[in-house]
Parts: structure tokens; sequence; C-alpha cells
């Protein structure tokens, strides 16, 4: 039995400190996570120690019902890894057989991570995986058609911020929602603690013109990261 629900969107569900997910692959477990049923449909849950997005919406403050996109909103990924935090945003954007007609495009510079987000894209249609370097666009770019809704990148290399607001300035469409995980000690500031290392990260995004809506310190979730969730 679930506890105490509030609804974040269509697809996802807060129950006491949870997140769950309607799955759009029934039955499909994609990470080892527990699938449970309610009131007769079937949700995945969102585990925050795997996900930095997922992590991010366990702790934002203010942000929690602004963080995820629309269901068939068009988005981008950069740094989609395995696919974890990918397949939930599926349920969201996309759902089974990609009724809500969404479009996500996954980009990941290794190809042991695209052998699975292929994979991924056979049984979720909506997900379109592309192998290339974030901060390569000219490689890949012409795969982004139209600008994007929303936008999130995890590529834990040195450069995020800036690998995050040239592909802002690029791809995402003006009043788009971006969303920046970041890892600190893959940054290379040196005598700097981790908290300051992400105040000088947001005060770069501002003086790139984004707006800092929120900056999300994941903690104890994830440690070491720091999820921004701007807006342009
Ligand atoms: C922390 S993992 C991503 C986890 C994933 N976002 C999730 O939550 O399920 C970081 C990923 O970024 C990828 N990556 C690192 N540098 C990259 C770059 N320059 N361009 C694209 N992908 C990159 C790595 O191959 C790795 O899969």
């Amino acid at each position: 039995m679930m506890g105490k629900k509030r609804r974040l969107s269509w697809a996802v569900m807060i129950d006491g400190r949870s997140i769950w997910t309607r799955n759009a692959v029934l039955k499909h477990s994609q990470y080892g996570e527990s699938l449970r049923r309610f009131k007769g449909t079937e949700y995945r849950r969102w585990d925050p120690t795997r996900s930095k997005l997922g992590a991010a919406l366990s702790r934002a403050r203010r942000t929690q019902y602004d963080l995820l996109p629309e269901e068939g909103d068009t988005c981008l990924y950069l740094g989609a890894g395995h696919g974890t935090s990918l397949s939930h945003i599926h349920d969201q954007v996309c759902g089974a057989d990609n009724q809500k007609g969404g479009r996500i495009i996954a980009v990941d510079l290794s190809p042991r991570c695209l052998r699975d987000l292929v994979h991924l894209s056979k049984i979720r249609p909506g997900l379109v995986p592309v192998l290339g370097d974030a901060r390569k666009h000219s490689a890949w770019g012409v795969m982004v058609s139209t600008k994007v809704d929303w936008l999130l990148q995890d590529v834990s290399q040195a450069g995020q911020a800036e690998i995050f607001i040239k592909s802002v300035k690029r791809f995402l469409k003006p009043g788009g929602k971006g969303l920046l995980s970041l890892k600190a000690a893959s940054e290379r500031f040196t005598d700097t603690n981790e908290r300051e290392v992400f105040n000088q990260i947001r005060e770069q995004l501002e003086d790139a013109g984004l707006t800092v809506q929120e900056q999300i310190d994941l903690h104890g979730l994830e440690d070491n990261h720091c999820l921004y969730y701007i807006t342009k």
C-alpha cells in the first residue's frame, strides 16, 4: 500500500519520501528499481541515490514542480549514461508507445553507453540515442532540428559550466528550462572548497545571462554534486 501521495505531473508521483514514475514499459525494471501498482497502474521507484535528477527532485525547496519537462516536450540530454534517469524522463515525456508524442535526444560519448541507449530506444519510442561529444555540436547538432523545451547536462568532466552555457545558447528555446548537474571534483579549482566551487559556477551561469531559479545541493544523496535549474 502506498501512503500519502501527491502528483508532480501526470506520470510522476511522490509518496512520502519516495518518487515514482508511471512505467511506460510494463513489468520492466530498468536498473533494479522496484515496481508497484497503484489503482491498477504500474509505477517504478525513482532512486535518488542513482540519479542526480531524482536527487534534485527530492531536495528542491522551491522548484520541485518545475524541474521536470512537460509531457510531449522535446528534450536534449547531454551525458545520458546507461539511461537510468533517462528512463524516468521518458515515462514523463513520452509514456507507453510514445502516446504523448515527446522526443528526447540522448547524447553520450561512450560507445558502451550508446549500446544500452540504443537498446532502450527500441522499447521506449521517442528516444533518439546519439554517439557524440557534448563539446562538439558540429558533429551531432543536426540531430536537434528544432530548439528544445528542456535540456539536462550531466557529463562530470572539467569545464561543465562552459559546455552547458554553449549548449543552452545553441539548443534551448527562449523560455525553456535547463538543468546542470555539476560534480565539484571534476572542476580544476585549486584550494577551493566545494561550496565555493558551487557558488563560483552559479556566478558563471548568471554572468552568461541565465537566470538561476534554484541551486540544489545534492549532498547525502549524490555527494559532491549540485544541480542548477536555470531558465533562459
Ligand atoms: C555521471 S554519468 C551520467 C549518468 C546519467 N546522467 C544518469 O543520471 O543516468 C556521465 C556520463 O557523461 C558521459 N560524458 C562525459 N563527457 C562527455 C562529453 N563530453 N560528451 C558527452 N558525454 C559525456 C560519460 O560517458 C557518462 O556516461
